[in-house]
């Protein structure tokens, strides 16, 4: 691979040489945060073309009533200003050497270097440290160390907060008061346009020159959006000024924010300021660290011996379950993860199906409690789902396609991209009739009640949700002339076909919902009467079970042809076959929608991402294997994998076909999404799904680990490469030990607590 930003060794991901071309790849890649908020990693010193971005979860604020609701991005304290002897710090002038920019996953901190010598002929060393604490979840601390290393040099250094940000020039903010404090602590509120939520941002310097403290006089300047200080110092050759900086952020959307009004945030935030500013910066990293290692590392590591690429593969495993922690609100359960997690503006901060198939199932067996939370999520945004249900003319629970806050509804955008052909924006029919969300998000409920083991999500939240969804399939049912239903005019997970007719994914899907409410329904009534009645209030499940079970009993299940391939939709395999050589040898998605526009895509056979697949692998009992490996060779062929989401699944299907070396081919891939050569695809933020599923590549794939019908299933195809895997999963309150060599599957009980019985290699075992 050899790109300058992916040095890998151990623990550390590392850039060797400044880019100012492609600022976007480490901003995003190496971006910190702890799942209130995610704080992009642009440099310190400025750079044309830079994103710097702090995002709050859940902070969604509308700029305009034209455009869809986003995560605003706040005011930024990163951007610290140096000149030495008058003259600017940039990489982009004078010389610099031993550059190196890393991030280490396993504390969660990013440091920089680089010996920088001015145009004028001043030399220095740069360093900095920051972290967006794991422990103290409002806190970002950083230090910034400057040695004058040959000359006396004269320092001036400004740095503060700066609220003139925008999300690609939508101004989110009104602003609000500035303050300076005890002549030392910086303050700035901003309030969003829409949503009204203000945000109360701190920050304080301390300085020090060689280890002792300094006091530098702060020359402060308060301006339209900014409040920022210049200090000035005097530097003898081979001495070394740190300064630290302590900033924090909240907001009256907080959990934690007591009220009653944003004054009283602006006190209770100083407090904590000045607490943190006590403890240190190496006191906070290192409680930060340890906040890692409790919640992350320690938990559920996963360890992978073999050959030389091994060490890589890794890496990439636990880079991704870096992110997954990064982007997980798992302190507050009205919010859920955004498809770019907490790492850029893309997609807006809106949560996707990509939550249920691609994220869930890592929380559920490394983090219940933060799989809780996401589904409780769902559960709470129910209002919205149901009021999209009675807006389209159905019932029951009808779920956003894209999600924000709670009571938001529909969040996905009319349009985007521009048609090649025609020059007009294209419109987005996702929002409208991409359906299958609503089955996604009750096997999500369903899948998350039995691998934690949880009835009391279940009882709260779980059988509401599987019923709502299952009530608007019943009404959403199109009766068809040969006396079935069918679920005609939708977009399926393959998002290059749209307006189809019973997409395989999507009927398959609400069959199951249909299914699991009536099953619930019955098992209810007789085992738990006051639970039943209390639902039926509210889900009149009575006259509802009916419907359930008319649409469960006449809804058309695609069947496979004559050589056994499950038609995805009712119009894909009468399309033009055409070679897509051309676009998979591309190193950029979506290449095909620069020759042909989606009009003319749609009469190909030509599959952005696995649709079909997708629901072998969470449905594979309903299909015979001969099925599956037909339906396998057949959509293979014809998959771009144009969306993030497709590689992941498809490397599990090898898995489970049997394919090991494509799967690992594939799994390689996956992990290339973001930590790969290209240098632009991290752009507008990482891929949060695509986290998912390498760490689905990995356990489910690799490891064999599925969950079918309730019960827990191992059944592990090693790559060739690897002579070791190991790995834990939490399994209905049990920690299990998986370890997988070529020839042998060792599982233990870690918590003891009761007998797991599982299927290993197809025997059944108990541990
Ligand atoms: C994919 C969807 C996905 C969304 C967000 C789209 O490109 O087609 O399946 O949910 O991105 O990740």
């Amino acid at each position: 691979m050899g790109m300058n930003y992916s040095r890998i060794s151990d623990w550390i991901l590392g850039e060797d040489s400044f880019d100012p071309a492609h600022l976007g790849k480490c901003e995003a890649v190496m971006s910190l945060g702890n799942g209130y908020m995610g704080l992009r990693s642009a440099t310190e010193e400025q750079y044309l073309g830079e994103t710097r971005d702090l995002l709050v979860a859940g902070s969604f604020n509308k700029f305009d009533p034209d455009e869809v609701t986003e995560l605003p991005n706040a005011a930024d304290v990163t951007a610290i200003t140096l000149w030495v002897d008058g003259e600017r710090f940039s990489l982009d002038q004078g010389t610099s050497s031993g550059y190196s920019r890393e991030l280490n996953i396993r504390t969660g901190e990013l440091t920089r270097r680089v010996r920088w010598t001015s145009p004028g002929g001043k030399h220095i060393l740069f360093s900095s440290r920051r972290i967006v604490s794991l422990a103290r979840q409002h806190d970002i601390a950083m230090t910034v160390s400057v040695t004058a290393e040959e000359n006396d040099v004269a320092l001036k250094i400004r740095s503060g907060i700066n609220a003139r940000m925008t999300n690609t020039g939508s101004q989110h903010f009104s602003e609000g008061e500035k303050r300076f404090y005890d002549r030392k602590y910086l303050q700035l509120v901003e309030r969003t346009t829409q949503s009204g939520i203000d945000f109360v941002i701190n920050a304080v310097h301390r300085f020090s020159v060689n280890g002792d403290a300094v006091a530098l006089p702060a020359d402060v300047n308060i301006d339209r959006r900014i409040i920022y200080a210049d200090y000035t110092v005097a530097l003898k050759a081979g001495e070394c000024l740190t300064l630290e900086k302590y900033a924090n952020v909240h907001t009256t959307r907080d959990l934690d924010y007591a009220g009653p009004d944003v004054r009283a945030l602006q006190v209770q935030s100083l407090a904590s300021l000045r607490e943190s500013e006590s403890m240190g910066y190496s006191a906070l990293a290192a409680e930060s660290a340890a906040a890692w290692a409790e919640q992350v590392w320690d938990t559920t590591p996963i360890e992978i011996e073999g050959d030389e690429r091994s060490a890589r593969d890794l890496f990439a495993v636990r880079f991704a379950q870096y992110h997954m922690r990064v982007f997980v609100p798992s302190h507050d359960n009205r919010m859920n993860i955004g498809a770019k997690g907490l790492s850029g503006e893309g997609y807006k901060g809106h949560c996707f199906w990509d939550t249920e198939i691609f994220l869930l199932p890592y929380y559920m067996f490394s983090d219940p409690p933060a799989a809780r939370k996401l589904e409780e999520y769902r559960y709470l945004s129910l209002p919205g789902a149901r009021r999209k249900a009675a807006e389209n003319g159905y019932r029951g629970a009808m779920f956003p396609w894209e999600s924000a806050w709670l009571d938001d509804g529909e969040t996905c955008p009319l349009y985007a991209g521009t048609d090649i052909l025609t020059g007009l924006p294209i419109k987005v029919w996702s929002g409208i009739i991409e359906q299958h969300i609503s089955a996604d998000v009750a096997f999500g409920a369903w899948q998350y009640g039995v691998i934690c083991g949880d009835t009391d999500f279940m009882e709260r939240y779980g059988y509401e949700l599987i019923m709502d969804t299952a009530t608007f399939w019943a009404s959403r049912l199109d009766k068809g002339t040969d006396g079935l239903y069918h679920i005609n005019d939708v977009v399926g997970p393959d998002e290059y076909h749209e307006h189809v007719n019973d997409n395989a994914f999507t009927n398959y899907m609400a069959h199951w919902n249909l299914c699991k409410a009536l099953e619930y329904a019955d098992k209810l009534k007789r085992e738990s009467p006051a639970l039943y009645e209390r639902l039926d209030s509210r889900l009149d499940i009575e006259s509802n079970c009916p419907k359930w079970a008319e649409g469960a009993e006449k809804l058309y299940l695609p069947q496979p042809t004559a050589e056994h391939i499950l038609p995805m939709d009712d119009r894909f395999m009468q399309g033009e076959y055409i070679d897509l050589s051309k676009y998979k040898a591309q190193d950029f998605v979506g290449g095909i929608m620069k020759d042909y526009n989606l009009e003319q895509i749609q009469k190909l056979q030509v599959c952005k991402q696995a649709d079909c697949l997708v629901l072998f692998y969470l449905q594979e009992d309903l299909f015979s294997p001969e099925v599956r490996k037909a339906s396998w060779d057949y959509y293979v062929e014809r998959t771009l994998h144009d969306s993030s989401l497709s590689l992941s699944t498809h490397a599990v299907m090898a898995c489970d076909m049997g394919e090991e070396a494509m799967a690992y081919e594939l799994f390689r891939k996956s992990c290339e999404i973001d930590l790969g050569p290209v240098m632009t695809t991290s752009d507008s933020g990482i891929h949060a799904a695509s986290f998912g599923g390498i760490w689905q590549c990995v356990v489910f794939g690799f490891g064999g680990v599925r969950m079918h019908g309730g019960e827990l299933r191992i059944n592990p195809l090693l790559p060739k490469n690897w002579t070791r895997l190991g790995f834990t999963l939490i399994w209905q309150g049990e920690k299990l030990h998986v370890v997988v060599t070529g020839d042998s599957v060792t599982v233990k009980n870690l918590t003891g607590g009761k007998q797991v019985t599982l299927t290993v290699n197809g025997e059944k075992v108990t541990v």
